[in-house]
């Protein structure tokens, strides 16, 4: 089983999770600072600053993905460094971290990717109301056209946004994610204000008018009901409008999902859209990123109240069934949702390149006595979701690469540091990292560019 030539594997990471170093060289506050440091929000009261002290680590860990044979790697800019008020001129020590490491790549002859931002919005601008401000479009596309006149020339593949859906819904809307707000009414403004922010920054870096590839990822989930019943499918239908149309059609359409704005509409709630807002939202994308992990199945709750279980405002409640793999997260293991999702995106809105920018799976790693880290359910979930992209290739989508989620165990947001994503085991007390039996057996499928 052969991927296309020149397909593009690596790994994917984001500043707040692995970077540290929160009060160096003139960074400033970020969301997750101000998150992780009150008291109940994160798990054992984990914060990110130290993480993996990736910041004064640079060097070994480069080394580390080039001694694995990694092409590829994903990285996040942290927009504190470069604005830490959020607006205003570059802070010219944090883009030169950025240069360190992407200079560091190209000597490793290791291929960037850069993700603008992975939900760590400067403090100062959620003082003024955060992305549910029309303000921060603004303030995101000028932090975009800053990184990208610093580093378009050696940085060939651009992602806005990491995931809207998460840094809406779970930061505004549930209040499990920075900056912890519980209200729909701000996850639908997020959602607007994230995306037109998108669409801005994609007018000023296009401008430049060269040949890098700019995209955006988002986190997608087929949605399915739980079981046969009408009002459950109607329910995994609100799931998937809020979950994937609600990112998809305006991208793809310029327009929102009706069946969702009328949903919301009738409990008093709408995104606020301006004249145009969606041509700049739906301008063309040269490829879309996709994270996958898992897919909700779905059940109609009618007696849910507004909380912060994810979908309780739809009147939903995603479950897990029984019989599934379940990851140390507690998400099923559900390969084929690759296959569906990647087929969908091809059927329903667009034949474009895509890439999977994340997937990967949280496993009770530990060093073992003879000294390794044997991942070995880490190995199956790669192969299969290998094999589900392959399947997806097969039936005709355009898939350039695959990002597996993470390079290295990382500060998991609101799990802290107690869930482990990397195919690298960090032993955080000493920083000393250990390839676990997936990064090897990783990089022999990179060498083979495939699998047996
Ligand atoms: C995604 C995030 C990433 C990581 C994985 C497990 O939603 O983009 O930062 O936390 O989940």
């Amino acid at each position: 089983m052969k991927f296309p030539e020149d397909f593009l594997w690596g790994t994917a990471t984001a500043a707040y999770q692995i970077e540290g170093a929160v009060r160096e060289d003139g960074r400033g506050t970020s969301i997750w600072d101000t998150f992780s440091h009150t008291p109940g929000k994160v798990r054992h009261g984990d914060t990110g600053d130290i993480a993996c002290d990736h910041y004064h680590r640079l060097d070994e860990d480069l080394d580390l993905m080039s001694d694995l044979g990694f092409r590829a790697y994903r990285f996040s800019v942290a927009w504190p460094r470069i604005q830490p008020e959020g607006s205003g001129p570059a802070n010219q020590k944090g883009l030169d971290f950025y240069r360190r490491l992407v200079e560091g790549l190209e000597q490793r002859s290791i291929k960037p990717m850069i993700t603008l931002y992975h939900w760590d919005l400067p403090q100062a601008l959620e003082d003024r109301g955060g992305w549910t401000s029309r303000e921060t479009s603004e303030r995101f596309a000028e932090y975009a056209s800053i990184v990208y006149e610093a580093l378009s020339a050696e940085v060939g593949f651009w992602i806005t946004l990491n995931e809207p859906w998460v840094a809406a819904w779970m930061g505004y809307g549930l209040g499990v994610h920075a900056p912890g707000r519980n209200d729909s009414a701000a996850a639908l403004a997020a959602t607007h204000h994230l995306l037109l922010g998108h669409g801005l920054a994609m007018e000023r870096m296009r401008s430049v008018g060269d040949e890098n590839q700019l995209g955006v990822t988002l986190n997608l989930h087929p949605a399915h009901s739980a079981r046969d019943r009408d009002a459950d499918r109607e329910a995994a239908r609100r799931v998937d409008g809020q979950a994937n149309r609600l990112y998809l059609d305006p991208l793809f359409r310029g327009k929102y999902p009706e069946d969702l704005v009328s949903y919301y509409r009738e409990r008093g709630i709408e995104p606020p859209v301006q004249d145009g807002d969606l041509e700049k939202i739906s301008q063309p994308l040269d490829f879309l990123g996709i994270n996958y992990y898992f897919r909700h199945h779905i059940r109609d709750a009618p007696d849910e109240t507004p909380s912060q279980a994810p979908f309780s405002d739809l009147l939903a409640r995603p479950i897990v069934p029984h019989a599934a793999e379940k990851t140390a997260m507690g998400w099923p293991v559900e390969p084929d949702g690759l296959t569906e999702m990647l087929v969908r995106i091809k059927d329903e809105y667009a034949y474009i390149p895509i890439y999977v920018t994340e997937n990967g799976r949280a496993v009770d790693d530990y060093i073992d006595p003879e000294g390794d880290v044997n991942d070995e359910e880490r190995i199956s979930y790669l192969e299969s979701h290998f094999r589900a992209a392959h399947r997806a290739i097969e039936r005709g989508v355009d898939l350039r690469g695959y990002l597996v989620w993470s390079l290295l165990d990382n500060f998991e947001w609101a799990e802290g540091y107690s869930k482990r994503f990397g195919i690298v085991f960090v032993e955080y007390g000493t920083q000393r990292r250990i390839p676990k039996s997936s990064a090897r057996w990783y990089s022999e499928i990179i060498r083979h560019n495939g699998l047996d």
